[in-house]
This record gives structure tokens, sequence and C-alpha cells, in this order.
């Protein structure tokens, strides 16, 4: 009850070193077990093919099973009297590693190895049900279980639906697309949706011989196909013959998780980006406000503000509230003061005269719109998370090109060049959520106070960590940091001293940040969530022995892992992971 939340420390458990072993660490008194990693059946009725640890399961059985590279993800209790122990999980799964995918990986590429690649894509929804004991297991069959993979079927709704950039051969009506592409960070609506974005589409488009302007600012270029290959058997991912199929790629998706006959919908009002997550506030007038940040070097922190009040009766009177409102993009000063900048057509730069001919294209376009306004070009804006003071926390991974030759220099909100740890900034809305000006500051600077260079030893008071990218604020007010330093770089030069991948708990009030889970080598830590009670949490567990299809580098042996089952039969699977207390108190006391 609300004595016993009020009488805990914020961060009371011990902390956990830095650490290298092929285990998920946590502190003493918690429990962390895998649930549900790539290839287990979601539990659609009837239709369950077990994974084969030899990788060779179909695509169609794929397309019954969990996803790869498990990434953003929600708890949605399912019902009001049972919020604790009966849930759904909407779980992102980013990309696929097709060296693991595949028995015989990337030999032989076919149309069938093709389909299971987008059939790893995707989202999934499964049904969790926690015991008595505390253990959570995965409810199979579930008449919610559902994939969305990279060809199901997708509405496109809002000012830039129908669009003549978005209309294809196959969809002359530029509203209907098949397929979420490289779904990352998560956030979920006051009306119970979840909404995912897809992040780095443009490694899935083999791009034209010569790309034009839009194409180049977009990541076209004509070598991108190699990475997935999927234009070869698949040729909707080949641009020189289906320009437009990238411009239908780059959305926040709402799905409502509750209803496994909806048709996802991407939202074109919040505008198209390499986008991170999609994290929710509500104006004083209940409205919705959307904040994300694009991952990219050098792109921007947008703000989405809807025009309609939020309705009560869940998602269905609610499904038109993200298809109205302003797009607004990020400029920070220097004086500690920001600015909102709207990305509406007709304002500003924003015309017809300037390649922006109605608000469908500045909202395709919204990279080149916020360049045109001059919006503050970031060190790699990753997940955003609110605290009960009103603060906005967003993660700026790193970004070594800060500085360099031809690149910009530095600025106040992205104060290092070869910035290699990565800072949290946060801001905070002068009057409501919808204000025109902010004030902002750097929560911390990730690094390490050995290193030689100044700009990687950072300000960290406590655990040391570097390249902060998913984040949380739980319901006692903790702000939960995740990490993902790159696996080439984990464990060597400036990075020697930060071990794997790792989440940390950080008390906004003192700034204190407390290393809370060690995940195996070569992973990246990344989606949290948990039920009401705060007495279980979810994390994900993405890439562990990252790249296990090319683990060939001697210089890194430490990034072999055989995380979770440890067969030696078996690879190295991302996975959710459930987080407890034994004594099923509330986590981080
Ligand atoms: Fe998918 Fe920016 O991490
Ligand atoms: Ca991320
Ligand atoms: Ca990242
Ligand atoms: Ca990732």
């Amino acid at each position: 009850g609300c004595a016993s939340v009020g009488a805990a420390p914020l961060l009371g458990f011990k902390s956990v070193p830095a650490g290298t072993a092929d285990t998920v660490t946590v502190p003493e008194g918690y429990i962390a077990e895998a649930l549900a990693p790539w290839g287990e059946p979601v539990g659609i009725a009837a239709q369950s093919p077990a994974f084969k640890f030899d990788a060779s399961n179909s695509a169609a059985d794929q397309a019954l099973q969990m996803g790869m590279h498990h990434d953003g993800m929600h708890y949605f209790p399912l019902t009001p009297t049972a919020s604790e122990t009966t849930g759904l999980l909407a779980i992102n799964h980013e990309y696929s590693d097709d060296g693991l995918l595949h028995t015989d990986g990337l030999a032989n590429w076919s149309a069938e190895k093709v389909r299971k690649s987008q059939a790893a894509h995707g989202v999934s929804v499964i049904e969790v049900k926690r015991g008595p004991d505390g253990r959570v297991e995965v409810v199979r069959p579930s008449r919610y279980a559902r994939r969305i993979t990279a060809y199901t079927p997708v509405e496109l709704r809002g000012p830039a639906a129908g669009h003549p950039m978005l209309r294809t051969a196959a969809d002359p009506s530029g509203t209907r697309v098949l397929g979420i592409l490289n779904q990352c960070a998560s956030g979920i609506t006051p009306w119970g949706s979840y909404l995912t974005s897809e992040e780095n589409f443009a490694f899935y488009f083999q791009g034209p011989d010569q790309p034009d302007a839009h194409q180049r600012r977009w990541g076209q270029r004509k070598e991108m196909g190699q990475y997935y290959r999927w234009h070869e058997h698949d040729e909707r991912f080949d641009a020189r013959k289906h320009p437009n199929e990238h411009n239908r790629f780059g959305w926040v998706v709402e799905i409502d998780p509750f209803d496994p006959t909806m048709t996802p919908v991407k939202r074109t009002a919040m505008g198209r980006a390499a986008r991170e997550g999609a994290t929710v506030a509500v104006t004083k007038d209940g409205r919705a406000v959307v904040y994300s940040g694009e991952d990219a070097r050098f792109e921007y922190i947008y703000r989405f503000v809807s025009r309609d009040a939020i309705r009560p009766g869940g998602y269905r009177a609610n499904a038109e509230l993200l298809d109205h409102g302003t797009l607004f993009v990020a400029r920070f000063d220097a004086d500690g003061r920001g600015r909102w900048l709207p990305l509406t057509h007709g304002a500003g730069p924003l015309t017809a005269a300037n390649g922006f001919a109605d608000q469908g294209e500045v909202l395709i376009k919204a990279r080149q719109a916020s360049d045109a306004l001059g919006a503050t070009k970031m060190d790699r804006p990753e997940w955003v998370a609110i605290d009960r003071e009103r603060w906005v926390y967003c993660s700026l991974t790193n970004n070594s090109s800060r500085g360099q030759a031809g690149q910009p220099g530095v600025d106040a909100a992205n104060p290092r060049a070869n910035n290699v740890m990565g800072q949290i900034i946060r801001w905070r809305e002068d009057g409501d959520h919808d204000g025109a000006t902010f004030a902002w500051n750097h929560f911390v600077l990730a690094g390490d106070p050995a290193n030689e260079r100044a700009e990687a030893k950072g300000n960290v008071k406590g655990d040391l960590f570097g390249c902060p990218d998913g984040l949380w604020v739980d319901r006692r007010g903790v702000l939960w940091i995740q990490t993902d330093m790159s696996s080439t770089a984990m464990g060597k030069g400036e990075m020697a001293r930060l071990g794997n991948n790792m989440m940390l708990a950080a008390d906004t009030k003192t700034g204190e940040i407390r290393r809370f889970l060690v995940g195996p080598p070569g992973c990246e830590i990344t989606g949290a969530t948990g039920t009401p009670d705060g007495r279980t949490m979810f994390i994900n567990i993405q890439h562990p022995g990252e790249t296990p299809s090319e683990r060939t580098d001697p210089a890194n042996p430490r990034r072999y892992s055989n995380w979770p089952d440890q067969r030696p039969d078996g690879r190295p699977r991302s996975s959710t992971v459930v987080i407890r207390k034994r004594d099923g108190g509330l986590i981080g006391t």
C-alpha cells in the first residue's frame, strides 16, 4: 500500500559492479529470468511451432513466433481487477541478424530467407501471467497473441496520407502499406494503445544509382541494399523500381494491443524520422503531447501537440486523435533556454518556393523542414522519459562525428567533440506541455574520469557508464537508464572500465546514478516497463554476442555469448527478462 511506498528509500539496492559475464547480473536479493526469447511461439491458437535450436524454422513458423532483437516494450494490464497478474506485453523486434536467423546463414540466399527475415521484424503481442510465487509465464494459447511483421497490412493516416509522394504502383491510393520496419523504442497513450517507431528503415532499401537531394537527405545510397538483401527477392525494397516506397516508412505506428484484428496505423501528423520512440504527456486541458527524437547524427528532437482533447472510451474513441495537431522541432539556445519551432506549411521558410508544396510534404520531408527552421542538430536523440516534476529527459547516445572536419561543431546542448560517451539532456516547458519555450540543462554527461581526453571523462555522480539509450521513469519516480555502447567499442579504449552494457537507476533529485544490472557480452539493454504495483519489471536484452554471425574479431573475444540457453547446439537469443525481488518487494528498493 501507500505507506510502504513512502517508507522505502528511492534507491535501496546494492550496486552491481561493471562486468563481462555471459549472464544477466542483478543486485543481491533480486532475480532475473528470461521470458519469450526469439523463436518462442507467441501463442496464436493451435499454431505454436516450437523453436528449433538449429534455426531451421520456416518463414511461416517465424511469423507465429517471437521476432528477433527485442527492443521497446510495454506492459498493459488486462483487467482492472487482476492488473498485477495478467497483462499483455507488446514487444518491438528491431531487426534481424540473418547469419543467425537461418541454419546456413546468408548462404543460398532465397525468397524464403527474405520472408523469414521480414517475419522476424515488427511487433509481438503476448499474454503474460504472474503466479503466486512471482514467476511470470507466457499464456498460450491466448486470444490476444499477435505478430505484426514487415509485410502486415498497415494504414497511413493523417495529413500526408494519400500524398503523391506516398503513392506506388501497388498502392495508388497512398494509404495502404505492407509492414513496419526497425521498431526501436516505444510509447503508450493514455487511451491504452501502443506506439512504436520506425528507426533505421533506410538500410532496407537498395537506393538509386544517382539519388536526388531528397533521397540523399534520407540516407538513400546505391549500396544500401547490401545490409538486408531483401530487394534481391522483393522488389518493393528496390528504390530504383519503386522510389516512393521509402517515403512510406519512418512513421510512428499506433497499435491497439487489445484488438488483434486491428489494422496498425502509421500516424503521419507526427512527421517522418528515423525515430527512436514516442513518449506521451497530457496538457492540463487533456490534449496529447508526443515527444520523440530522431536517432541519427545531427538530427532533431520533436514534439507533437494534438488539436483535440483525449476522450474517454479507449482506442476506438481516440482513433483519430493523433491525426490532427501541430508538429514542432526543438532549438536549444546557449542561455539554457529553448524554443519549439512549428513545422507548419506556409509558416516561415516552409513554402512551395522552398520545396514544400503542402503540409504532407513538410511531414514527409521533416528533416529538410527542420534544417530550414534552424533547429538544433543533436548527438543522436534516443529515448524520452518524463519525471514527476515535468522534466522531459532525452538520451543523446553519442556522436563521434561532432566537431570533425566538415561536420557541425560543439554547441551548448551538444558540448563535446568526438562525443563517444553521450549525455542526457532535459527540459521543462514554460507553462504547460504545449508552451512555446522551455528551460533546459544536462542531467548528466556520461563517461569515465579516468580517461585522458576531457571529452570522455563525463560528470557522473555514482556508477560509471557510457552511451545512454533506453529511459523510463517508474511509478516511484526512479529514472532507469539503459546503455548501448557499440559492441566494437565495448571493453576497449575509453570504454575499458565500463564492461558490458548495463541498466542504472537514477535519483533525479540528488543526481545519484547506481548500476542495477549488467547484461551478457555484445548485447545492449533496452525496453523498460513493469506491472502497476512496481513489483515486476520487464527489460529486453538485445543482440547478445553481437554479431554472432561474424564472431571472428580476435581483438574482442568478449563479444561471445550463448545467452540465455547456454546450449552447445544453440545460439544466443534476444529476450525479455523478468526482474523481481526475492521478497516480493518494490523494484529498486
Ligand atoms: Fe534502435 Fe536508436 O536505437
Ligand atoms: Ca535505442
Ligand atoms: Ca542505441
Ligand atoms: Ca538496437
